[in-house]
């Protein structure tokens, strides 16, 4: 009932409304998308849509930057907006603006501040304020090295296991790393460390990837010996080391494609995105690393996507105020312009 609701309104606005999803959404909602993509690929999508009525269906911070991202007239809408990114809101953007203040008086050292997408738009608007700039799992890399060639060091947040996944693969050694303590409202911060750091880390984490554990990766390497393993980046270090390939939602999609006829491929990340690449790849094995649904995705269903678009005219859209989406803007336009 609701799929046909959706499939009749999306026939009456044509080319004015465009459905854009990320791939961790269920098939139900994937199959009512114009564009589906990871982070970076819908964030970049977002100044070429003619559509004027955007709607997106994945987490709140994605929805906040095609709110930063769009043209004058275009509306921004999401299902259900308490679809929060649990790791997102482990770095307030006050305490991100108090910690990164002190460590730049108290260091006396150029630290860029550079923060995952996914995060609140006041903590890209405290990059865009202080010289930084926004990564994806797809950019990580480029955009460290970015930040790592702009200052004396960089402030990598929230994600613990993205920063140290990407310095490995920048060859930043363990001791030019350090691991901010941002207990006590930010005063817990060991300045010393900080000084002699290149890179400061936030410490949060993704609890949908921290789940999965180096056991599993050898568990089914003994029961599948040919099998090939790839995990999302969010994952620990260590499972990342113990996988065969790492990278974005994106990724991991190419890599399954990629992989010859017959393979069996264990993948860690989310499983809606795992399950429906098995499904699709009937020459291939896709089996999930583990069980590990992202509970705020599946936030949006069929039925909260048709109830918004039957009151899209009234309904309330994503905005930024102006103090906020500025230089949150201009965070982003820094990676989207670094990764061109
Ligand atoms: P991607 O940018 O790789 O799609 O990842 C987004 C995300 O939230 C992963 O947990
Ligand atoms: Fe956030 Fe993790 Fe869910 Fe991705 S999978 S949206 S990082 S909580």
């Amino acid at each position: 009932m609701y799929s046909s609701i959706i499939r009749d309104i999306k026939a009456k606005y044509g080319s004015r409304l465009a459905i854009l999803g990320h791939h961790y959404q269920s098939d139900a909602i994937i199959g009512h998308t114009d564009l589906k993509g990871d982070s970076l690929e819908l964030a970049r999508q977002i100044d070429k849509l003619q559509a004027e009525y955007i709607v997106f269906c994945g987490v709140h911070f994605m929805a906040e930057s095609a709110a930063i991202l769009r043209k004058e007239r275009q509306r921004i809408f999401i299902p259900d907006s308490s679809a929060g990114c649990v790791m997102a809101n482990m770095a307030p953007a006050d305490l991100v603006e108090f910690i990164l203040k002190r460590i730049l008086k108290e260091t006396g050292k150029k630290i860029i501040p550079l923060a995952y997408v996914n995060t609140p738009a006041a903590v890209k608007a405290v990059c865009g304020n202080y010289d930084g700039s926004v990564c994806t799992s797809a950019n990580a890399v480029t955009m460290m090295k970015w930040a790592l060639e702009r200052g004396d060091g960089v402030l990598f947040l929230p994600d613990k296991n993205l920063a140290m996944n990407t310095a490995d693969k920048l060859g930043l050694s363990a001791g030019s790393r350090c691991e901010l303590d941002i207990r006590g409202g930010g005063m817990n911060v060991d300045m010393k460390a900080a000084a002699k750091s290149r890179l400061l880390m936030w410490p949060g984490l993704c609890p949908i990837h921290q789940r999965f554990k180096v056991n599993q990766i050898e568990e089914f390497r003994r029961r599948y010996p040919d099998a090939l393993v790839a995990v999302h980046p969010e994952c620990p270090p260590e499972l990342v080391q113990a996988a065969d390939a790492d990278g974005s939602t994106s990724f991991l999609i190419k890599f399954v494609e990629q992989a010859p006829s017959g393979a069996t491929i264990v993948v860690g990340t989310e499983t809606n995105l795992v399950n429906r690449l098995d499904a699709i790849h009937h020459d291939k094995k896709v089996i999930p690393l583990g069980i590990s649904f992202c509970s705020n995705m599946a936030k949006i269903t069929e039925k909260n996507l048709a109830e918004l678009l039957q009151n899209i005219e009234n309904a309330s859209e994503e905005d930024v105020e102006d103090d906020i989406r500025i230089p949150a803007r201009k965070a982003l336009e820094r990676m989207l312009e670094a990764c061109a």
